[in-house]
């Protein structure tokens, strides 16, 4: 519905900047963050059993099974704060399945963005990722490098960041998007996301203050 808080949705191909761009997002607006890649990952490094599921797909670049993912992003869309901050889902839904998932819940976004790419800069993007593993922060060697030494020395690599596995995870995007897409069309926002963040930033920015603003004329006409 259009009233109450901010619910969005960022999709987006492998690298398209959608971490990126949901850190600034949060900072900004508040919403409560749900990345099911970083869910996961979290998942792995603790070495739970959904960790232990996931694990061997995430590596391969393969999308983990349906039922795992919906039952992580359920529990959490149920959870109170998420009802007071509203929501950005990250990553989610992916498949059809996904999106049916969520319609039988009547879990219905205000906007469903998808950063727009072209496919060369996606492999460079993520063949020279690094991830800060203590502040969860995202960094490109060229265009984010780390801002001090320290920080530096302690970045990692993703296993699926590959130029081969970046690939394969590309083909699988493009093999699904269309389908979840097409839940959305309604709400459908295309984003040009290959020039710098802060760009790519104030254009959601404007977009999602557009959206408060009619949520409040609302809530003042009714
Ligand atoms: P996930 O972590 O979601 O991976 P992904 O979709 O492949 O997306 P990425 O995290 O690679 O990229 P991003 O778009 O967030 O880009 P980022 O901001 O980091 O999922 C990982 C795995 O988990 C999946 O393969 C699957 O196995 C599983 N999984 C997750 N969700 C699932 C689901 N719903 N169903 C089933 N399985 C699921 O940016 C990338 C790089 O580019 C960085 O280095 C960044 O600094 C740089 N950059 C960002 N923006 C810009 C810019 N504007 N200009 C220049 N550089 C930029």
């Amino acid at each position: 519905s259009i009233h109450g808080p901010l619910k969005v949705m960022v999709s987006g191909a492998p690298a398209s900047g959608k971490g990126t761009q949901c850190e600034m997002i949060v900072r900004k607006f508040g919403l409560v963050h749900i990345s099911t890649g970083d869910l996961l990952r979290a998942e792995v490094a603790a070495g739970t059993e959904i960790g232990n599921k996931a694990k061997e797909y995430m590596n391969t670049g393969c999308l983990v099974p349906d039922e795992i993912v919906t039952a992580m992003v359920t529990a959490r869309l149920s959870m109170e704060d998420v009802k007071e901050r509203g929501w950005l889902l990250d990553g989610y839904p992916r498949t059809s399945a996904q999106a049916q998932s969520l319609e039988a819940i009547g879990v219905k976004p205000d906007v469903y963005i998808v950063l727009e790419v072209p496919d060369e800069i996606l492999i460079d993007r993520c063949v020279s990722r690094r991830l800060d593993p203590l502040t969860g922060k995202i960094y490109h060697l060229k265009s984010s490098p780390p801002e001090t030494e320290e920080i530096n020395a302690r970045l990692i690599t993703r296993p699926d960041d590959t130029a081969e596995k970046v690939k394969s995870r590309l083909e699988i995007y493009k093999r699904n998007a269309e389908a979840a897409l097409s839940a959305y069309m309604r709400v459908l926002k295309k984003i040009d996301g290959n020039c710098p963040k802060e760009v790519v930033f104030e254009e959601i920015c404007s977009l999602l203050n557009q959206l408060n603003d009619k949520k409040v004329k609302t809530a003042k006409a009714g």
